[in-house]
Formats: structure tokens, sequence, C-alpha cells
């Protein structure tokens, strides 16, 4: 029985920014990826009642109904906004609506999936292309947009054709900002590095020569030391690997982690002291693998919640054998908001669903706050009362430390196509939310916290940073928002030459 992806399983991995299987990598894979064992260690679940933190209600009421068209003979992947751009622009001195920070000085980069042919089975097959914005002094200087020159990309392949991980992957997830490089990566294979002053791809990036497997899209960057932590999930044993990558780009660290089984991890993260992995129950099916090499509809992974969730807690600078495993109730979180450690209490703030492939995940999103206790074993899930959302952002000096603040995407309901929203600021603090909404026709995307002055380190202090497309004018624009005043919208909109379709994962670039 086919796991055939649903219009709405689409949607949910298109909006997380998970993409870029290669099927031969899977096929590859399936001879390895049976017959595991059991967990090692599983530390005493005492999930609690799962009450309110807070019951404070959003500033601002429901979203619109929506006014996107939609044309039922083309995939929803295909048209309106997330049709993909046949050309790569050059474009200065943008026209600017509002008042740029004048302190704002630096590039925003964005990935996101736009198919050379014009075509592709999903969404998040497309081959990347990123898309620029150069801002200083309060101006606009430049537009840029380019693919990435990935192998699939410079061979025309076909999805899923070649050699299968390492540089066969569309590396059209997420773009990374780390020791002076600029870097995209994808949901497997190796990451690419890009020149960040034309967005032209440099090269395949191996960290010398010791990657071994996968890299995520989502590394997290410890503001104290600059070292990126990584990971990678893999079809074959080990199907866990921890890494570090100094800030002079070399690999200093890399383990495995025992995991029985491959799982479709998206993301982790750090603290002050911990790395944390969610080991959910979306589990690599052999079977599906196989039918997914002549149905790319087919998404070889299934929700399988027998198999049990479990929250993972090891030392931030690596020792896999100290893990310890906290049993989670069955669910799906691809992206989390941020996590950090408070004595004996390690705190992650994730974007919860009920499922993942299994028919029924969108029926409570939610946000919610773990909290594991490592001395205890203890375990609890608080349920904020805040509207959902996803794609999450926060402020990078405070990745891994107490948070306040942190910043999702919503989105609206729509019978035909992923419908993407406003910005939802949630206050960890108080469990109450502020929202904008840009309007009925207008959808924004992820929203990238940039710092503000360096001297204000108030949790909110800096802007926020989203493309945000009009159907109905069909044009983009690049908007900020004051991070401290969300609900007044943004302070300026940057009009981009022509329309950017809805991406995944943006990073900032300042300004040296
Ligand atoms: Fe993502």
């Amino acid at each position: 029985m086919g796991n055939h992806v649903s219009r709405r399983d689409l949607m949910r991995w298109s909006l997380l920014g998970a993409g870029s299987i290669p099927a031969a990598a899977l096929l590859a894979a399936c001879s390895k990826a049976t017959g595991q064992t059991a967990p090692t260690t599983s530390a005493a679940p005492t999930t609690t009642g799962l009450a309110p933190t807070t019951s404070a209600a959003p500033t601002t009421t429901a979203a619109p109904a929506t006014t996107t068209p939609f044309d039922p003979s083309v995939p929803w992947w295909l048209q309106a906004n997330f049709a993909p751009v046949m050309d790569e622009l050059e474009v200065f001195d943008l026209e600017v609506r509002g008042a740029l920070p004048p302190g704002l000085r630096g590039t925003y980069v964005k990935n996101g999936s736009n198919p050379q042919r014009a075509n592709s089975p999903h969404w998040f097959f497309g081959d990347g292309m990123t898309h620029g914005v150069w801002l200083d002094g309060g101006k606009a200087t430049a537009y840029r947009n380019k693919w990435v020159a990935t192998t699939p990309y410079t061979q025309k392949l076909e999805f899923g054709q070649g050699v299968p991980g390492g540089d066969n992957n569309q590396s059209n997830v997420s773009a990374l900002w780390h020791g002076g490089r600029l870097l995209t990566s994808g949901e497997v294979g190796f990451p690419y590095e890009l020149d960040p002053a034309t967005l032209a791809t440099k090269g395949l990036v191996d960290f010398g020569g010791t990657l071994a497997g996968s890299f995520t899209a989502h590394p997290h960057i410890d503001p104290a030391t600059g070292r990126m932590h990584s990971f990678g999930y893999d079809f074959a044993d080990p199907f866990l690997r921890y890494h570090i990558i100094e800030p002079d780009g070399t690999m200093s660290h890399i383990e495995g982690v025992s995991v029985p089984r491959s799982t479709m991890m998206h993301d982790f993260a750090i603290t002050e002291t911990d790395a944390v992995f969610w080991d959910l129950p979306v589990i690599f099916d052999l079977d599906l693998a196989v039918q997914f090499l002549t149905d790319p509809t087919i998404i070889p992974f299934r929700w399988a919640p027998e198999v049990g969730a479990r929250l993972g807690v090891m030392p931030l600078t690596g020792g896999a054998d100290a893990i310890q495993w906290f049993e989670v109730d069955p669910c799906y979180v691809f992206h989390h908001v941020n996590a950090f450690r408070r004595g004996d209490e390690v705190v992650v703030d994730v974007c919860w669903q009920e499922s993942m492939f299994g028919g029924n995940e969108f029926a409570t999103p939610s946000v919610r706050r773990w909290t594991a206790n490592t001395a205890t074993g203890s375990f609890r899930e608080d349920i904020l009362d805040v509207p959902p959302g996803d794609l999450p952002s926060r402020d990078p000096r405070r990745m891994g430390r107490e948070h306040r603040y942190g910043y999702l995407i919503g989105t609206r309901d729509d019978p035909n196509t992923v419908n993407l929203g406003g910005l939802v600021k949630v206050d960890y603090q108080t469990g109450t939310a502020e929202t904008w909404d840009p309007g009925p026709t207008r959808h924004g995307s992820e929203f990238l916290f940039v710092p503000g002055d360096e001297g204000d380190t108030a949790d909110d202090a800096g802007w926020l940073l989203a493309f945000v497309h009009d159907d109905a004018a069909n044009e983009t624009t690049l908007a900020v928002l004051d991070a401290t005043a969300v609900t007044a919208g943004p302070v300026a909109e940057v009009v981009m030459p022509r329309r950017v379709p809805y991406g995944f994962h943006a990073t900032w670039i300042p300004a040296q």
C-alpha cells in the first residue's frame, strides 16, 4: 500500500522546508535499513497534563479569507507564486516604501525550490535557487537570484537520477552563514558553498573530506563559541551522526549516535551544554522507497506511532554514550524555536503536530514547550494558548540560551493550496502572542530575526525580514518589521524587481 502524498501532506512538508531526498539514495540504503534493535536507554516518561501555560488570547483576530486564485488543472506548486522563475537577475537601487533602518546593513539570502524545467513532482523537489537583497544605509542597493549549481542542476538530471547523496541533492532548503562562508543545504546530501557577493556557486562542501553522510538543513551556531553544531540522518547505519564545525570551517568532531532506525529528523536543538535530538515515529520504509523510484509522489517515510517517540539529550561537545532519552507521546516536530538549560531542566520550544503522514496531523497543530529533567528523568509538555505556526525564528544571540520571544509564520485554511499567512510573535514568558496579517491577497513567509543595534540586547531588539507576496498585484516585497512592534506592520518594504517564489529558509550576512 503506497503512502501517497496528499495535498495536505505536501503542504506541511513544503511549508517546513523538507526537501531534496534523492530517490537513488533511498534505494542504495535499503539493504542496510532493516533489522535494527530497540533503544538502549529510556528515561522514565512522566508526560503530564498538557495544561496551557496561560489562557491569554492573541491580540488580533483570525486571518481573513483568502482570495488566492487556483487552477485545478495545474499542480499547486507550479502555479501562482509557487511557480518557478526562469531567469537570473541582477538589479540595483530598488524601490523602498517606508523607511529602512539605516543600521540594517547586510545581505538577506533566501533559499527555495525552483525547478529549472518548470516542472517537478513536488514543490520541494525542485532545484535550489537563492534570492539575495542587499541593504545598506537605508537603501536597498541590489537584488540578485541564482540557481544553486548542484550536480543535478548542472547536469540537468531528472529528479532521483544519478548517484545518490553527496553532491546529488538540490540543496534547496536553507541558507547558512558560518565562519565567513555562505552555504546552502538540503534535507540530505552535502552542502554547497556560494559566493556571498554574487550568489554564484563555488562548489561542494565536505569539510575537508570528513563529511561521511548527510548534512541537515538545520545546523545551529553557538553564539559563545561560533561553532556550528550539526547532524545528518541517513538511510543506512549509522542512521544519525553528530558534527561540530569550527568557525574556520574545519570539522572538529564527528560521531555516530545510536538510534534504532532511520527516522525523518529535520531539525535538532542546542543549549549551552547539550545537543538535543527528537527521534519521532516517521520511519524510513523500504517498500515505499522502492515504489518511490517509479512514482516520486510516494514519500518513502510512514507514520509508525508503535515504535514510540523520544527526546535525546547528550553533551554538546559530544559523547553519544552519555545520551539520555526521554519518552514523548507520539507526534511530529519539524522545527524548534529555541532550547536552553535551566539547572537540571532542558527546555525545548517546538512547533508540534499530531502526526506526519498519519492523516490527521492538521487537526491540532500547536505551540508547545518540552521540559526534560536530566536529574530525575521526568518529562513535561505544556501547550501555549497561541495561534499555531511554523518556520520559526529567534534572536540568534540567544540560540541555546533562555529566550522570551519566538517568531512563526501562520497559515490559512485553503482547500486548494498552501496558504501562508502572517506573523505570530510568541511571548513564552506570558504565554501570549501578537500577530500581524498582511491582508487577504498577501502572503508572508519565514520571518527571519536580524539583531538590531549591537548594544541593545533586549530579547526582541531587532528586525524581522520576510518576503511577502501579493497575488492581486503579482508583486513581492521584502518586508522589514520592528520586532518590538509587530502589530504595526512593516516599517519598510523593498519592492522586488519581479516576484520571488515562496521559498523555505533564509539567512542574514552582516555587512563587514
Ligand atoms: Fe526546515
